[in-house]
């Protein structure tokens, strides 16, 4: 049968005095103005252990919006528990009525639940609406359509198999044999939707562990699952501590695969706990991971300078750098470096930095102290070295809010650090090369970073653009020509990077869902 076609949701403007920006306003305000209470949700039960932190947004840190439920080593028992005994049952639903509920989901997302989830995301993570509706409502809708059309084709093939009289082979796509487990960053709302509901489309059930900055609107996100018809214990989310949770799902016996984004750090210690516990598994696991990122702007003499300009502040700027696809260095050739600093000095002049809540604020606060420290020590270390020179921006201020002004930093070393390390803030680093050294730049992009997320060259000539593709072949799994780096859709640019940057298994992709089943051949003579 078929599936609704999957097309992209349609992006809201949120002009002034349009009816969805009243509401998205009217959503901010009120759960604002209350303290939300946040449980884990096991077995479709909401579990309250009265151990609770506070939610406290980012770009108005005393300001109290809720608090969660810590939960202990028992719970996460509990979820697997949980997901093991769901498991015969969903796996066994037919495809029509489980594409149903995602499909469902998406409708919920994108109508009676968008401007919800866009406040939620607005106030804990201190995304504007604008970044929130593309990166949230939106984004998690297509992921949502997308994978059930992905899905409806991945179950009608028949991939490898001939068959002739008295012979039938086909074959069988299994969920895979245990529980699953997620874990999401607070950076997207929609990859927090997207990675357990990838894989309990494919009939596995799943426990989630979502980052702590971004519940409120993973408390939303489950409400949204049981409406649409999850039944319980096939997504159980758990608010538990990360190396007690990795101790006892690691071990377990029956784990089967991982769905994570996060930092590359925490993703290679998972793989060496897997590593070391791999006799202990019924299956091997599979391993999915979307981690770090070092992405950059490569730009021929022959660039468009307009264009580069609004690459480099949207790419670097928007969401305040804190996408793994942010544009956090550029090699700016020299005939174009006095335009191109130009450009960006203006545009940066012009930009507003405040909370969310008003809508004319390009830049709010970064995720929380811990990022803004980090953040202010590189800065400070790049006004103190006499290789870095800071042509805009720089300043910082955790008083009400952890804002980090939009900062460029130009580097006369092209292996200065903040060209090499990951910053994950609104911190873009900028080497100038003489501009008949593009070849030697090129490789110079390809060998400074241990990443291969995105990338984007810039050209008006084609054979630049042929010689560069090639030089970077390997240097990012999304590679973007005359645009910014950042900005995936689903459906248009499946998403993934390879080298440190993950395994490559595209988010929003045929291709990903096949990494959640595990084919069976039965060949049956006649
Ligand atoms: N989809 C996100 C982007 O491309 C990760 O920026």
């Amino acid at each position: 049968y078929h599936v609704p076609q999957a097309i992209n949701e349609p992006i809201q403007g949120y002009a002034p005095g349009s009816a969805e920006r009243a509401e998205v306003q009217a959503a901010y305000d009120k759960m604002w103005n209350e303290t939300l209470n946040i449980p884990m949700v096991i077995n479709g039960k909401r579990i309250e252990t009265g151990k609770t932190m506070r939610v406290l947004p980012p770009h108005d840190h005393q300001h109290n919006v809720g608090s969660f439920h810590f939960g202990e080593a028992k719970h996460v028992h509990e979820a697997i528990q949980a997901s093991l005994d769901a498991k015969e049952a969903w796996e066994n639903m037919s495809w029509a009525n489980r594409s149903a509920i995602f499909l469902k989901a998406a409708d919920l997302v994108a109508g009676p639940y968008r401007a919800r989830i866009n406040a939620a995301t607005m106030i804990q993570q201190s995304k504007t609406i604008f970044q929130a509706e593309i990166d949230s409502a939106c984004e998690l809708a297509d992921f949502l359509r997308f994978n059930v059309q992905y899905a409806t084709e991945i179950y009608a093939e028949q991939p490898y198999t001939h068959s002739h009289s008295g012979l039938w082979n086909r074959v069988d796509y299994r969920p895979l044999e245990g529980f699953t487990f997620a874990i999401t960053p607070f950076n997207f709302t929609a990859i927090a939707g997207n990675l357990p509901t990838s894989m309990a489309m494919m009939g596995n059930t799943v426990v989630w562990k979502p980052s702590l900055s971004q519940l409120y609107s993973a408390h939303l996100l489950m409400e949204i699952f049981e409406e649409a018809g999850i039944p319980p214990g096939v997504i159980n989310m758990i608010i538990t501590d990360p190396q007690e949770t990795a101790d006892i799902v690691f071990g377990h016996p029956d784990f089967a695969g991982l769905h994570y984004t996060g930092s590359t750090t925490v993703f290679q210690n998972i793989w060496k706990t897997i590593g070391n516990n791999i006799t202990k598994y019924r299956t091997y696991p599979r391993i999915v991971g979307e981690t770090g990122g070092k992405d950059f702007v490569m730009v021929h003499r022959t660039a468009k300078v307009q264009q580069v300009v609004t690459a480099l502040i949207r790419g670097a700027f928007e969401f305040q750098g804190q996408k793994c696809s942010a544009a956090s260095r550029a090699y700016i050739p020299s005939n174009l470096w006095q335009a191109v600093k130009t450009g960006l000095v203006n545009t940066m002049a012009e930009l507003n930095m405040g909370s969310p809540r008003d809508f004319e604020n390009f830049i709010t606060a970064v995720i929380h102290e811990g990022a803004f420290d980090k953040l202010a020590k590189y800065i400070d270390q790049a006004k103190a070295d006499s290789n870095a020179e800071i042509i805009a921006g720089g300043n910082y201020d955790k008083s009400k809010g952890y804002f980090i002004e939009p900062t460029v930093i130009v580097a006369s070393d092209p292996k200065y650090v903040t060209m090499e390390e990951e910053l994950f803030g609104p911190v873009l680093t900028i080497y100038v090369y003489p501009e008949d050294q593009y070849e030697e730049t090129l490789k110079l992009v390809d060998e400074t970073s241990p990443y291969a997320l995105t990338g984007a060259l810039f050209s008006e000539d084609r054979y630049a653009l042929e010689v560069g593709e090639r030089a970077l072949r390997n240097a990012a799994g999304n590679f973007y020509i005359n645009d910014k780096p950042t900005g995936a859709v689903v459906g248009q640019q499946p998403f993934g990077g390879a080298r440190a940057s993950g395994t490559n298994d595209k988010a929003g992709s045929k291709q990903n869902l096949y990494r959640w089943v595990s084919p069976r051949l039965i060949k049956e003579t006649l």
